[in-house]
């Protein structure tokens, strides 16, 4: 049974990767970050951001969050991003999503033998264990870049493409701040973890190295 723990920043081609190798195994892919992305949501819609009990609010929306509501577009907002990684430092709330993600990895190595986690934990917290471990990682700019393309907006004013690329930039390192120094689980890498860099390579070369990392190391 293998376990495929993927971490790294925002943007840096996780989800992309994750993707690709659950088409390539055929292993359930699970990307972590819409779990938060969703309690988030959640908050934004009943109108419970500032509620004075945030934390146990997260936690109500947290426990009843099912995987087949993760598919929505509305999850992808910079508000619901934004306030992803804001409600990502709360302990009780780490806890009940960790505890969904672990069942959906134990369900499916036995249900289809293997596995795929992406996040900023995985590697560290919730597949500690895992068989192979990747951390993902590009430049800012790109990585800002590959977000806009991702909207899929056409813009009139190549001042509204630049202003819009810089807004992107400082809210991606805003919130790679906030999840890299936070006290739990922090988006560092593993220790035994692959680190890759995605500045200069496209999906289908990140999936080479990453398949090939695998398999080399299958057949020992
Ligand atoms: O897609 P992108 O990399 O921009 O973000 P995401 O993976 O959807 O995660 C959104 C936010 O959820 C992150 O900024 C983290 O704060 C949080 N997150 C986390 O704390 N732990 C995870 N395993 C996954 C996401």
């Amino acid at each position: 049974m293998i376990e495929i723990a993927i971490d790294g920043t925002a943007a840096s081609g996780k989800g992309t990767l994750g993707k690709k190798l659950s088409e390539k195994y055929s292993f359930p892919y699970l990307d972590t970050g819409m779990l938060y992305r969703k309690v988030a949501y959640e908050l934004i819609k009943s109108n419970k951001i500032n509620t004075e009990k945030l934390e146990q609010t997260c936690c109500d929306f947290g426990t009843i969050v099912t995987f087949k509501e993760l598919k929505n577009k509305n999850l992808r907002t910079e508000d619901v991003t934004k306030l992803a990684s804001k409600i990502a430092t709360f302990p009780n709330l780490r806890k009940i999503l960790n505890n969904k993600q672990k069942k959906f990895n134990n369900l499916s190595k036995k249900k289809y033998g293997g596995c795929i986690l992406d996040g900023r934990d995985i590697g560290t917290t919730i597949l500690p264990n895992a068989d192979f471990k990747f951390f993902i990682t590009a430049s800012l700019e790109v990585r800002a870049k590959r977000r806009l393309l991702e909207k899929n907006i056409s813009f009139l004013h190549e001042n509204d493409e630049k202003c819009m690329l810089q807004n992107l930039m400082n809210n991606m390192r805003e919130r790679d701040n906030q999840d890299s120094k936070r006290k739990i689980s922090p988006l560092v890498p593993a220790k035994d973890a692959h680190i890759i860099d995605t500045t200069i390579i496209n999906p289908e070369e990140l999936l080479l190295i990453v398949t090939n990392i695998i398999e080399n190391n299958m057949s020992c």
